[in-house]
C-alpha cells in the first residue's frame, strides 16, 4: 500500500518514524509545506485553503491512502480534504481519541490536551473526548514548543524554562495528548517534568489506528520515502536524517 503524509512542515516526520518502525507501507511519499509553516496560528480559511492546495500535490502520485499528519489541518479542514481527494483521507485526532479511550478506562482521568491555538481553538479533541465520557480536560496551547523543535532543541535550559512557563499552575496529569507534530519531539522533555503521566503520542495512535480499520495483506520489508517540501527540500531532508536515523536510508 502506498500513502501519502501530508503536514505543515517537518513535524509530521514523528508520525514518518511511527510508520516506518512499523513497516506498514511499501512507500510513503512526504510533503511539508515549509514555506508557510506555522499553520497553528492561522485561521480556519487560511488552513483550509493551504491543505486543498497540498491535496493537489498528492494527486499527483498513486496513493491509497493520505494521512494527516498535522493537527491543526485534522482539526479545521479534514472534511474538505476527504470531499475533495480520490482517496481515503486519515486525520490524527480521531485516532488519537481511540489511543485514549484503549489506555485510559476511568472517565475522570485528568487529561491534559496540549496543541497548537488553531487545534486547541477548535476544540476537536474536547468535544470527541467529552462524547466518549471524559470530564476531566484541560486544553492548552504551549505555541512557543514549535519554534523551539524548528530550532532543533529537544532539552535543556531554555525548554524548561518553556515548560516551567506553561505547566507551572497545572495540576499534575494523568494522561497527556501530544496533539502537536512537534510535541513528540519533545516527549522525553515532558515526560521528565511529569514523569507519573501517560504521553499519547500521534504516530503511535495513527498506527493503532490503522492496524483497526485498514486491511494490510502483508507488511512491506522495506519502505521506500520520498520527501517533498515547498520550500528548502534540503533542510527537511537534513532534520529526516538525524530524527529517522537508521530509518532513513
Ligand atoms: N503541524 C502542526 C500541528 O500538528 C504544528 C506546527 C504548525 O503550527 O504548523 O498542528
Amino acid at each position: 500500500m502506498r500513502v501519502g503524509v501530508f503536514d505543515s512542515g517537518v513535524g509530521g516526520l514523528s508520525v514518518v518514524k511511527s510508520l516506518l518502525e512499523h513497516q506498514l507501507f511499501e512507500s510513503i511519499i512526504y510533503f511539508g509545506d515549509t514555506a508557510r509553516v506555522p499553520y497553528g496560528v492561522k485561521d480556519k480559511n487560511t488552513i483550509v485553503r493551504y491543505s486543498l492546495e497540498a491535496l493537489e500535490f498528492f494527486k499527483n502520485f498513486e496513493i491509497d491512502m493520505l494521512i494527516v499528519a498535522c493537527n491543526s489541518v485534522s482539526a479545521y479542514a479534514i472534511q474538505e480534504l476527504r470531499v475533495n481527494a480520490p482517496f481515503k483521507v486519515i486525520g490524527v485526532i480521531e485516532p488519537g481519541v481511540l489511543a485514549v479511550q484503549n489506555a485510559l478506562k476511568h472517565k475522570d482521568t485528568n487529561i491534559l490536551i496540549l496543541g497548537t491555538r488553531a487545534t486547541i481553538a477548535s476544540q476537536r479533541y474536547a468535544h470527541l473526548l467529552q462524547n466518549c465520557g471524559y470530564n476531566n480536560l484541560t486544553s492548552l496551547a504551549p505555541s512557543l514548543f514549535v519554534p523551539i523543535v524548528e530550532e532543533g532543541i529537544f532539552e535543556g535550559a531554555l525548554l524548561q524554562s518553556a515548560m516551567e512557563h506553561y505547566f507551572k499552575d497545572l495540576v499534575t496529569p494523568d494522561a497527556i495528548i501530544l496533539g502537536c507534530t512537534h510535541f513528540p519531539l519533545l516527549a522525553s522533555a515532558i515526560q521528565n517534568y511529569f514523569p507519573n503521566s501517560l504521553l499519547i503520542h500521534s504516530g503511535e495512535a495513527i498506527v493503532e489506528h490503522l492496524r483497526v480499520h485498514c486491511d494490510f495483506a502483508k507488511q512491506s520489508n522495506a519502505t521506500k520515502l520520498q520527501l517533498f517540501a515547498s520550500e528548502n527540500p534540503e533542510n527537511l531532508k537534513a532534520t529526516a536524517k538525524k530524527w529517522l536515523g537508521d530509518l532513513f536510508l
